[in-house]
């Protein structure tokens, strides 16, 4: 077997897209390595969306480059949104990248291969839109671990002015709930427990169902949740605009989607949000937060932030301290604005100052941080349904996730892996939970 060592940068979609191209890997007799000098072939899947990110690629690739020195057949593979954001430039910028492929062409990774193995082209680089979509050309799914992501949408129509993925991920698409559920059925069949669905703007999902009928992203859940192997549901990303009542109900209706909703919110200012071409206001953001608790008072809200957007001032980043307080998050990611070329965000007035990006950002983390932690140890105590996933670091430790998304650590025979378990919470920390299995 040759073997292929992969790294992936970026969000939960470059993540499903790296085993989507290892299964494409797998049929050509390649398998995976963690060792990088050991490899054949090295695939690095990249993330365009901060400025710091893309940056870690050419960092990243010129450790790789070295290694191509002493292993001249060493096939170096780039994939991902830098490659669609820099299209022909970033074979110059990367001149010992043999094959660079933007989101939506990796399905012909095995044609480019043969290109370069057969001395063909030196290199190759194709960063395109397609008609015809890359799924329909994809092998099966091969095994995946006990919780798994299913792409289901993909690409964005919003335009946010800081955003670059409408511009690298190319028009928002939905795939048809037939393929998705075959897929998912799939995954059941080799072990799979837990399903993410995944989308830019994941409830933004709609198609014709199987019934004939035009379905939103609650019909597919409820229709995926009659799998009986699949036990847990999640989806990732929602855009607030989208948050239908119907798919706020499915949160006390379908007892197989977890008590979680990621909903960035980005900032707590209207005149900011009105910047960022966000179309909802603060209220509207809080009605849906409020709205979804009075359902189902156990969710976990979990959201995206930005400070420093061109033009926030004192009174606009208060007013996300405001918003953060009032919602009480369970976890949260939160980034300093990073202007982006060719978003309109990087042209507008305003830049806001590194060192105020910076302090701005330590006061909304500290608070959100208090948020979590609170939200962990309110859960000590308590009896949680687990689904254990992997084998700690310590013998005998085993992890898994509660329904709330967090990291449970607890020790238990791993033949119970792959199983959800009944787990009473003995400690909590910022990022994880302790607890002993509960008979
Ligand atoms: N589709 C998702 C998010 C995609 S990007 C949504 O609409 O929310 C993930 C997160 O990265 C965003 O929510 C935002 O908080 C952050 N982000 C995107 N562009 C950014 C930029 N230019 N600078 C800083 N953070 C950014
Ligand atoms: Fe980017 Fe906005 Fe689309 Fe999310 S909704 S992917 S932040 S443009
Ligand atoms: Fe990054 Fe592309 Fe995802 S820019 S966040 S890898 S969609």
């Amino acid at each position: 077997m040759k073997k292929v060592f992969i790294r992936t940068m970026g969000c939960q979609m470059n993540v499903y897209d790296s085993l989507r191209i290892l299964d494409i890997l797998n049929n050509l007799g390649y398998e995976e390595t963690e060792a990088y000098e050991d490899s054949d072939l090295i695939l690095v899947n990249t993330c365009h969306i901060r400025e710091k990110a893309s940056e870690k690629v050419f960092s990243e690739l010129g450790r790789y480059s070295k290694l191509k020195e002493d292993k001249p057949d060493l096939i170096i593979v780039v994939t991902g949104c830098v490659v669609q954001a820099e299209g022909e430039d970033f074979l110059e910028r990367a001149p010992f990248v043999d094959i660079a492929l933007g989101p939506q062409n990796y399905h012909h990774l095995p044609e480019k291969l043969e290109l370069i193995g057969r001395k063909l082209k030196k290199q190759v680089i194709e960063a395109d839109f397609p008609v015809q979509t890359k799924f329909d050309f994809l092998p099966s799914p091969g095994s995946r671990t006990y919780s798994s992501y299913l792409a289901i949408q993909e690409g964005c129509d919003r335009f946010c002015s800081y955003c670059v993925v409408p511009y690298t991920r190319g028009a928002e698409y939905s795939r048809p709930a037939k393929d998705i559920i075959k897929e998912a059925e799939i995954m059941t069949t080799s072990g799979v427990k837990e399903i993410t669905l995944l989308g830019q703007n994941v409830n933004a999902w709609h198609g014709i169902g199987t019934n004939g009928e035009p379905w939103r992203l609650e019909d597919l859940i409820n229709r995926l949740a009659d799998i009986p192997n699949l036990l847990r549901i999640r989806f990732i990303t929602s855009y607030p605009s989208d948050m239908t009542s119907e798919l706020l109900n499915c949160f006390t209706s379908q007892k197989k989607l977890m008590p979680y909703l990621h909903l960035p919110v980005q900032s707590g200012s209207d005149k900011i949000l009105r910047a960022m071409n966000r179309r909802y206001t603060s209220s509207e953001y809080l009605d849906i937060i409020f709205k979804l608790r009075d359902l189902c008072p156990e969710i976990a809200i979990s959201s995206d932030f930005i400070v420093g957007f061109p033009g926030e001032e004192d009174k606009d980043f208060e007013q996300t301290l405001d918003l953060v307080n009032k919602v009480d998050f369970a976890s949260s990611f939160s980034f300093k604005y990073s202007p982006r070329p060719g978003t309109p965000g990087a042209a507008m007035k305003g830049q806001i100052p590194e060192e105020i990006k910076s302090s701005r950002l330590d006061v909304l983390q500290s608070l959100l941080q208090r948020q979590q932690e609170r939200f962990n140890y309110n859960c000590i105590g308590k009896v949680l349904p687990v689904l254990l996933e992997h084998e700690g670091k310590k013998t005998g430790q085993l992890c898994g996730r509660s329904p709330y998304l967090q990291n449970v650590n607890l020790e238990a025979d791993k033949k119970l892996l792959g199983e959800i378990i009944p787990v009473k919470i003995t400690g909590a920390n910022l990022n994880s939970l302790r607890g002993e299995q509960a008979i």
